[in-house]
Formats: structure tokens, C-alpha cells, sequence
């Protein structure tokens, strides 16, 4: 099967942190060029941090992380330390990291990796606000046409909002960069909280984290023992939604996704619904389809293939 070569966009975030390690644990389907770092849950200093300590607990100190946007678009930058702790992946104790912050931009890395593959070769996967997905379009238009597919982790039509009552986090902190993103024509596959909120870390799934045994699988269930905290009291359901992995196990798995073609528009221009995505799941307004939204996912599937990755590293 040909392998997806992704350049990975991302605010850690525990749950980027698995979607990463992921990746990382999946070489046979999945080549990663690069991560960029954004800011998001936490400032770009954290995050672009972060991002290197997730790849040493992989063991890939190889692998090339480059900085990218400290703010949105056109709005101050909106964080999560509520969710994710002041550090941003609280729950693990992990080293910082030896590897070095590559040079140069992220927005130049994107830009100069889509104009040297071969053209529909790269995969774009942001798990975060999509500033630097939306910035190198702006500076380099060509690249659009090149690139073979994003995957992104984003938005919510059924379950609304979890940053504010009509927003998700990601489009709410860019949402001008979103608009700019949902408008490019490049084939986009969105995993929104109508699909996250299905994969739920139960209890007896976290335990199989732990159970793995390896440094990785700790790490993760520990990363799970913080984060959970939030969305179980505010929701109060069984476990914590564990979004950004939706987006690295759909390329590995497609197959336990269902959605639909359909169109999305980005909210810009009301601070009551900000950075909503109004997704036209039935079809009523004529729109042109502009993405596939997804509405459901195989959730034990999703967490076997999980389970098992983490355990190869
Ligand atoms: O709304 C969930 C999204 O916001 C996830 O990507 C999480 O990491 C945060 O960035
Ligand atoms: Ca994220």
C-alpha cells in the first residue's frame, strides 16, 4: 500500500501527543516529513517543546520540527491551560528534549516541502489552529494545487461547541485562517467533535494503555489521568474525548470513519457563533461541497489500533 508522507501541524496537547506518536509507531503506512509547531493550547515556545519531547519519547530524535505562527491571523491568541495544564502536556514527567529546533520557518518548511515533492505526494494533518496551513497559502499559492490531501482535526455541527457554545477550539482560535483554508479547493477530510466525542478513553481503555507496559504506553495513560479531568466533569461522561488521533488512525484505517461530502463554511464576521463551522450535513443550501466531514468512528476498532501501535515503540 502507498504510504501517506504527511507534514504534521500541531499545538501539544496531549492529544496531539498520541496523534504524533501514532504516526511515529506506523512506518509502514505512514512517512512523516516533518511537525510543525503552532500556537494554540499553549504559546508557540511551549508547543514547538513539546512537540520534540513526543518524538524523543518515540525515540525519533530524527525527525524535523520547525516552529511556525505564535498568533492567529487577526485575533489574540486564545489557550488551553485549562485543559492541558500550564506546560501544555501535564500528567508525564518527560525530559527536555536534546533535539534541536530545526531552522527556519515552519510556514517556509510546508512551502518549500510541497514545491520539491512530487506533486500530490504530502499530506497536510494540522491538529491545531490552522495559522500556519493558512499562511503558507497566502505566501506561496502554488502549493495548493500540490497538495494531495489535509486531514485535519476541527470543528462540530451536531455537537456544537466546546470553546464557546457555537465553536470548536482549533476554528475558533483562527477561524480567518480556517476560512482561508475551507476556501482553497484542496481536498480536505475533517474529524470534528461529532467524531472525537465518540472515542472516548474509558477507563478499561486507559488501563490498556498502562498495560502496554513501555515507557510510550505510561506516558500516554498518565497524559490521559490529567487531561481527562475536564471534559469528564464538564460532560460527564466516562472518559475524555482523544481527538487529534482520529486524524493519524484515519490514514491508517479509513475504514472506521463514515462521514459525508459536504460543504463547510467558517463563521468571521459574529463574535456570538466566531469560528463555527456550519456544516451542511443535509444538504439545504446549495453550496458546493468542500469537504468530508466525518459523523462516526469505530471507537473500540480505533482504540485496538491505537493499543497495538503504541506498543511497537
Ligand atoms: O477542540 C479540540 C482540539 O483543540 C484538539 O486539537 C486539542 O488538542 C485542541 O487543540
Ligand atoms: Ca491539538
Amino acid at each position: 500500500m502507498e504510504r501517506h508522507r504527511i507534514i504534521i501541524d500541531t499545538d501539544p496537547g496531549q492529544d496531539d501527543a498520541v496523534a504524533i506518536l501514532l504516526a511515529l509507531a506506523s512506518p509502514e503506512e505512514i512517512e512523516v516529513l516533518g511537525i510543525t509547531a503552532v500556537a494554540g493550547n499553549v504559546p508557540l515556545a511551549l508547543t514547538a517543546l513539546n512537540a520534540r519531547k513526543v518524538c524523543e519519547l518515540a525515540g525519533r530524535p530524527d525527525v524535523k520540527v520547525f516552529a511556525g505562527c505564535d498568533r492567529p491571523l487577526g485575533r489574540e491568541l486564545v489557550t488551553a491551560e485549562h485543559v492541558h495544564g500550564k506546560t501544555g502536556l501535564d500528567g508525564p514527567v518527560l525530559p527536555d528534549p536534546e533535539m534541536p529546533l530545526q531552522d527556519g520557518h515552519a510556514v517556509d518548511f510546508i512551502i518549500d516541502t510541497l514545491r520539491r515533492e512530487p506533486a500530490g505526494s504530502v499530506t497536510l494533518c494540522p491538529l491545531g489552529p490552522l495559522t500556519n496551513i493558512a499562511m503558507a497559502f497566502e505566501k506561496a499559492p502554488d502549493i495548493m494545487e500540490r497538495v494531495r490531501e489535509i486531514v485535519l482535526m476541527g470543528g462540530a455541527y451536531f455537537q456544537v461547541g466546546n470553546i464557546t457554545p457555537a465553536a470548536e477550539f482549533n476554528i475558533f482560535v483562527d477561524p480567518q485562517a480556517a476560512k482561508i483554508v475551507f476556501a482553497s479547493g484542496v481536498e480536505i477530510t475533517v474529524m470534528p467533535l461529532d467524531v472525537t466525542h465518540k472515542a472516548l478513553v474509558t477507563k478499561a481503555r486507559n488501563d490498556a494503555f498502562r498495560a502496554i507496559g513501555n515507557r510510550v504506553g505510561v506516558a500516554v495513560a498518565e497524559m490521559t489521568d490529567f487531561f481527562e479531568r475536564f471534559d469528564k466533569e464538564k460532560y460527564g461522561s466516562e472518559g475524555a474525548p482523544l481527538h487529534d488521533p482520529c486524524v493519524t488512525a484515519y490514514l491508517i484505517r479509513p475504514d472506521l470513519f463514515a462521514g459525508r461530502h459536504i460543504n463547510v463554511e467558517i463563521e468571521t464576521m459574529s463574535e456570538l457563533t466566531m469560528g463555527m463551522t456550519v456544516a451542511d450535513w443535509w444538504r439545504v443550501s446549495g453550496r458546493a461541497p468542500n469537504a468530508t466531514f466525518m459523523g462516526d468512528v469505530d471507537a473500540d476498532g480505533f482504540f485496538t489500533l491505537l493499543t497495538e501501535r503504541l506498543a511497537r515503540l
